[in-house]
């Protein structure tokens, strides 16, 4: 319904007048994108949710409107009557739907004024991102972050549908919930009633939606906030969203035909693309192997390879000590780019390369009948075993980080990125969804010296696997399962340990004596000894899904109320500084305080 106001209803909103409403007297209200005045007659392109509608006012046609009309200015809110009129020949804008016509006002009321506002309220603006954040209410008005949230808005609608269509029951589960490490760190809430005791903010519902299945919820749904204290980078915001779910008596294939039936039916509604059942899949292994990373951008080839066996004992030191002492050397065939990049391009992936903890970025540029490289001198006839086993043709380059696999993989994977994107290999409009399977169950924290679970500890082992507890941990894989679109981790699950026993072990493996086993997961251990059904789930990040469809640069442009990277909300300054009676409350003291 639109709104109205006394005895001025809101007849249209400001998409919806064109050449069929010529003659009708309307009544429009809205904010003042821009105000023009041309010899006495006044043009005003007013704006709302919708669109744009250009009224008029002429001393003319109304004395009175045309005087008032004078003192409007950008983003004043406007009411008018009046009556819609074709525009003259040569004034007709193409790209407005209402771009035929105008509204020729004859009742305007100011319902509003506005001061100037710190950047024009434009599809692009040049304001930086600090002053946008600031005035955050302002940018919200600009049609692409409304039409962003729009796009999302469609996209947890179609959700829900699939959902509710699918037999989910929507359920809520607490944000004032018990501290479990593992993962990242916790948002804490002091408590004032129980005092030196604090809350978390849930990292995700994992907990609750598992004992859901144990109380008999078998297929459960939530669009849900998750809060982790963690450093923030393009994609992460502290508090976000996941589509949060669990299901019982499936297995991953159930899971994976249900989800990817949603994926098909978010890209068909909201992009016209038409997605075929039968994601690709690949294992984690082949991921780590091809791409450097677990979640690989498929939207085109060009894969790493580990040349670890050809370059042992060639004479390049730097290769032969790094497989001496269990390094890898992994090579990339930049196909073209030998011709296209220019010696600061080089110099430009290879600052990427050291950024991020390379010791260099050795390459080799293919022509015609000579190998171009700084290395080729070291290496003598190695040289052409590589570049034959890299199928380097005239006009390609081949480069090649050496180092601690984790290290290589990081930043080989980066860099790989940034060729697949600088040789245009993948268009705007590509969407490459893949499911990685078969992770590892747990992963060696150096930092800790023990295990850590790789997805969470509730993540169940492969049956086959679950005897390696015993012997060796690290070889067990996981029955977890990511899906990763474009290269970004859009979602990830798994089946769930629902024996208490098993658990129990998981809990060990990770190194938890008993007695912390017991105070942090004490309740949940002893749930599952009471008839816990199979079951399994996923999560997925809602805004990474919304930055896609939209084709956002960042994840803050698909959140009405963003964090920056520090983890602070620009406009009313939050976190700040709480008053010493609310503190003393808490019974909590700060021992460091900034001063003012
Ligand atoms: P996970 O930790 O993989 O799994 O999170 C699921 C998905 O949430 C998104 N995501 C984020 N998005 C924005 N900012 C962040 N800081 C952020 N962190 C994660 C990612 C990710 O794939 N409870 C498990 C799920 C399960 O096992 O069912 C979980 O939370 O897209
Ligand atoms: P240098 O002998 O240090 O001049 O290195 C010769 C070439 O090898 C340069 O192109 C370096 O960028 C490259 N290089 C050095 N260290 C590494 C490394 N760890 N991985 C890959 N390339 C390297």
């Amino acid at each position: 319904m639109l709104s109205h106001m006394g005895d001025w209803r809101r007849s249209h909103n400001c998409i919806q007048l064109n050449a069929s409403n010529i003659g009708e007297e309307v009544c429009l209200m809205g904010w003042v994108q821009r105000r023009r005045d041309h010899g006495g007659v006044i043009f005003v392109d007013l704006r709302d949710r919708a669109g744009l509608t250009q009224v008029v006012m002429s001393p003319e046609f109304n004395k009175d409107v045309h005087a008032v009309a004078d003192g409007i200015r950008n983003e004043f809110v406007l009411a008018i009557k009046g009556t819609v009129g074709m525009r003259p020949e040569g004034t007709i804008n193409e790209k407005l739907p209402t771009g035929e016509v105008e509204v020729t006002v004859s009742e305007l009321r100011i319902l509003n004024s506005s001061l100037t506002p710190p950047f024009m309220i434009d599809d692009f603006t040049n304001a930086n991102e600090d002053i946008r954040l600031k005035y955050r209410y302002l940018d919200l008005r600009r049609r692409t972050i409304q039409n962003n949230l729009i796009t999302r808005h469609k996209l947890t609608r179609i959700m829900r549908e699939y959902l509710y269509a699918n037999d989910f029951l929507d359920i809520e589960t607490p944000f004032l919930t018990k501290s479990t490490p593992e993962g990242a760190r916790d948002y804490l809430v002091p408590s004032r009633v129980n005092p030196g005791r604090c809350y978390a903010l849930p990292q995700s519902p994992q907990m609750f939606k598992q004992l859901l299945m144990v109380g008999g919820y078998d297929k459960y749904f939530q669009i849900v906030k998750c809060f982790r204290d963690e450093d923030l980078r393009a994609d992460r915001q502290p508090e976000f969203t996941q589509l949060d779910m669990e299901m019982s008596f499936i297995d991953r294939e159930d899971l994976m035909e249900l989800l990817e039936g949603l994926f098909i039916k978010i890209f068909g509604d909201i992009k016209d693309v038409k997605l075929e059942r039968g994601f690709p899949r690949m294992s984690y292994d082949e991921a780590m192997e091809k791409y450097g990373h677990d979640a690989p951008d498929t939207r085109f080839d060009m894969f790493l390879k580990t040349i670890n066996d050809l370059v042992a004992d060639c004479g390049f030191k730097v290769f032969k000590d790094v497989v001496a002492e269990g390094g890898v050397i992994k090579a990339i065939n930049a196909k073209g780019g030998g011709t296209k990049f220019s010696r600061k391009d080089i110099d430009a992936y290879t600052d990427l390369a050291t950024s991020l903890g390379a010791g260099g970025l050795a390459y080799i540029k293919v022509n015609e009948d000579w190998l171009q490289s700084p290395i080729v001198k070291f290496l003598g006839d190695t040289a052409d075993s590589i570049v034959s086993a890299m199928d380097g043709q005239p006009g390609d380059i081949i480069f090649f980080g050496a180092g601690k696999e984790n290290i290589v993989n990081l930043y080989m994977s980066k860099l790989r990125l940034k060729l697949g994107k600088d040789l245009e290999l993948y268009g705007e409009d590509d969407y490459s969804f893949v499911w990685v399977l078969d992770f590892p169950l747990l992963d060696y924290d150096e930092d800790e010296k023990r295990y850590v679970a790789m997805h969470h500890p509730f993540t169940a082992p492969l049956d086959e696997d679950i005897p390696l507890f015993d012997t060796d941990p690290k070889k067990m894989r996981a029955k977890a399962y990511d899906l990763v679109l474009n290269g970004s981790e859009i979602g990830g699950g798994s089946i769930r340990i629902h024996r208490s026993d098993v658990q129990e072990k998981m809990f060990s493996a990770l190194g938890f004596t008993p007695e912390e086993r017991e105070y942090k997961f004490g309740f949940f251990i002893e749930a599952l000894k009471y008839g816990t059904p199979p079951h399994g789930g996923i999560a997925f990040g809602v805004d990474r899904i919304a930055t896609i469809l939209t084709g956002s640069d960042s994840i803050r442009d698909v959140i009405a109320f963003p964090k920056t990277q520090k983890a602070t909300d620009q406009m009313s300054e939050a976190p700040n500084r709480v008053d010493e009676k609310q503190l003393k409350e808490l019974c909590m003291k700060f021992e460091v305080v900034e001063n003012d």
